[in-house]
Formats: structure tokens, sequence, C-alpha cells
């Protein structure tokens, strides 16, 4: 079993999986010898704060370890890379890699022999989805009856994150004037639409009133936000933009909590106020992220796994 889109995820893995997270995050001790002795590959093209340590972090609380793998200064970068996925999980008991385009971390899990797990490409970023139901989990005390409003750019973490949601009984709105190129994917949409959980509209106001969340990511993806060749699209789209940013005046509307993947993007698509303010819950976000990830780690390689 990999982890590479949560499309092909039932609602049971998933719900189990958001349930584990948090039995992992009230009794750590519980799992402390849970992969004992396994290892976790970790393959980078792009930055990471959060992905990277919460995995670190994360298999060594669960007695493994993790080694960590630079793309610029591994073979991959040369080689033929399912010959050299094939050659990690000789190493490594499970990979995770961060790549900066799905089909070839889909080629990289064709050419491995172990469990590989997406950890954020152009197209989805399922543990930040999973991480976040658990958030919700959290907050709410149940998924039912919840509702989560996105705002801003349809994109990676919009993806998994109406995967995650309308499987999980967790009804989703998403509020996104247009979606980001390389992440459409028209099969995901119109999944979602049978679903009788997704609603899709530019009314903000409306879209807001009974939401329990409210839930942004950068409008330009990180590896494109400092880049000069981008400039001109990053003009274009903070036009386009700007009136979705999750700001105090848009909170006044609404009693819902603000959610965010980070980094964020202050005076972008958040204001520093609201980042700042007693509603936002992105940093208990980001440490589910270390919560959920080991129980994906245990689901995917641990004594009880699925055959
Ligand atoms: N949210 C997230 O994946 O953060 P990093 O890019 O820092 O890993
Ligand atoms: N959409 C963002 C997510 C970062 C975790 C990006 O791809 O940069």
């Amino acid at each position: 079993m990999d982890l590479l889109t949560l499309k092909t995820w039932s609602s049971d893995d998933i719900l189990a999986t958001v349930e584990e997270g948090l039995s992992v995050k009230h009794h750590p001790e519980r799992y402390k010898d849970g992969l004992t002795g396994q290892t976790l590959a970790m393959l980078f093209q792009k930055a990471s704060t959060r992905t990277r340590c919460a995995f670190e972090v994360g298999i060594a609380q669960l007695g493994g370890q993790a080694v960590f793998l630079d793309w610029r200064t591994t073979n991959f970068a040369l080689a033929d890379i399912q010959d050299e996925a094939q050659v990690l999980s000789r190493y490594a008991n499970v990979i995770m890699a961060r790549m900066l385009k799905h089909k070839d971390l889909q080629s990289l899990a064709e050419g491995s022999e172990v469990p590989v797990i997406n950890g954020c490409c152009d197209r989805y970023h399922p543990c930040q989805a999973l991480g976040d139901l658990l958030t919700m989990l959290e907050r709410q005390g149940t998924l039912e009856d919840v509702h989560v409003v996105y705002i801003g750019i349809w994109n990676n973490v919009c993806n998994s994150l109406v995967v995650a949601c309308t499987k999980a009984g967790v009804r989703i709105t998403v509020v996104t004037p247009e979606a980001n190129g390389p992440s459409k994917d028209d099969a995901l949409i119109q999944e979602a639409r049978t679903s009788g959980l997704f609603a899709e509209t530019l009314d903000l106001d409306t879209a807001i009133a009974d939401a329990d969340f409210v839930y942004t990511d950068t409008w330009i993806d990180m590896e494109f936000f400092m880049d000069p060749a981008y400039e001109a699209e990053k003009n274009r789209r903070v036009e386009v933009f700007s009136p979705y940013q999750i700001n105090q005046s848009l909170l006044e509307k609404t009693d819902a909590l603000v959610m965010h993947c980070l980094p964020a993007h202050k005076g972008y698509e958040v204001t520093s106020e609201v980042m700042a303010g007693e509603r936002c819950i992105a940093i208990d976000q980001a440490e589910n992220r270390m919560h959920i990830q080991k129980a994906i780690l245990m689901r995917l390689v641990g004594p009880e796994r699925a055959s």
C-alpha cells in the first residue's frame, strides 16, 4: 500500500488513520517500539520544514530511523529514477518523497519495492490533508456535521483536502476563482461532485457564514515564489486572488477557525493579524503533521499493516 494521492484510500482507511493519529498524540508511549529497527528514506526535490521534521522526529519516536536525501546530492538526478528507487528500497522499509512532478513520484513508486509516501508534489499533499482531518476532529470532537471552506487557489493542498473531506464525511466548500494549472485533476472534481458533501461557489460571504473552518494556502507554490521568471504570473495572481484574502474584516462575518498548511505568505493569502489571532490553528495543524505521519507509517509498515 502506498500513499500517493489518497484517491485510492477508502473512507475506512482514512478514518482509521485519523483515529490512530489522535491515539498516537494522546498515548505516544504505546507506540514507542512500533517501528523498531525500521528505516524511512526521505527524498526531497523541494524545500521543507514541517514534512521533513515531522517524519524524521516521528519515526525516531516509533523506534526507527530516517535517512535524509537531498535530490541534488544523489544520483537520482542523473540516473533512471526507477533504478535508483529500487536500490533505495533495498536499504529502507518505506520511502517518503517530495517531488516537483507527480509523474516522477509515480515513476519512483513503480521502481520501489517498499511503500512510497507523497510528501507533496505539484498535484497532491495527502499527509497534509490527513493531518488536517486530525486537527478538525480534535477541535470539533467529531467529523460529522463539520463544514470547511477552502478559499484561494485550487492547488495540491486543495485537491487532497477535497478527497480527504469527502471520504471522511466532512462537508467542504471551495471558493477558488482559478486552479493552479499543474494541479488540475478533473476526475477528482467529478468524484467530489458525486459525494453530496462538496460545493463550489465564488460567493465568499455566504460560503463562510456557517463554516467551522476557513482554510487557505499560498497562491504561488514554493518553487516559484522567489523565482524572477515567475514575477509576472505572481503579480497577476495577486491581482486575481486579493479579494479572497483571509483578513480581519472577513473573519467578522464568521465564527470559523482559520487553517493554513504553512508556510504562510503574510499579506498575500492571509494577514499577519489573522495568523497571530486566537482563531488561527495553523500551529496545531503543523504539530499534528507529526502525529498523523506516525499513524501513516504504522499503517503502511507497522506490525498490523494490511497485506
Ligand atoms: N505544510 C508543509 O508541508 O510544510 P513544509 O513545506 O514546510 O514541509
Ligand atoms: N501549495 C504549497 C503547499 C506547501 C506545503 C506548495 O506547493 O508550495
